[in-house]
């Protein structure tokens, strides 16, 4: 056990646990009970620290669309080069004849980010588009 690991007690009723350690089992998670409660811990904070506009954050935007729509490939490109601090990185998929996948990982101030995912998600003709934030920059260590 690493040093810096505090243990505390908590009070809880059974039943409550006992749905707890159920979900984490239905999930597949292969963590012990302590693992999962850190992740929630962890979770909690990310959410509050997000509705701050100048956190950092990492996460991925996801978008589906039909690339034989004429200029919206054109489109997407021209929005993520209009954020190069932003975009690290971009997954392109041809999930069939009509339908790609673009997986997009950004990397920056939570204002930005949710401008470009935006940007990006109001453009006419894309079919799906989701930002997940998976963390801010100062979770990625704790
Ligand atoms: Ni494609």
């Amino acid at each position: 056990m690493s040093s810096d690991l505090m243990r505390f007690t908590i009070a809880i009723p059974a039943k409550l646990l006992d749905e707890f350690d159920e979900y984490t089992a239905q999930r597949g998670l292969l963590v012990n009970r302590s693992e999962a409660i850190r992740n929630l811990i962890r979770d909690c904070l990310v959410q509050a620290e997000l509705s701050d506009p100048a956190a950092e954050v990492v996460g991925s935007i996801t978008i589906i669309y039909d690339h034989h729509i004429p200029g919206l490939t054109q489109k997407i490109d021209e929005v993520e080069h209009n954020y190069p601090g932003i975009v690290i990185s971009s997954m392109h998929v041809h999930l069939d004849h009509d339908n790609c996948l673009e997986v997009i990982a950004v990397r920056g101030v939570s204002n930005m980010v949710n401008e470009l995912s935006n940007c990006l998600l109001g453009i006419k003709g894309i079919k799906y588009g989701k930002l997940t934030t998976a963390a801010t920059a100062g979770r990625l260590e704790a």
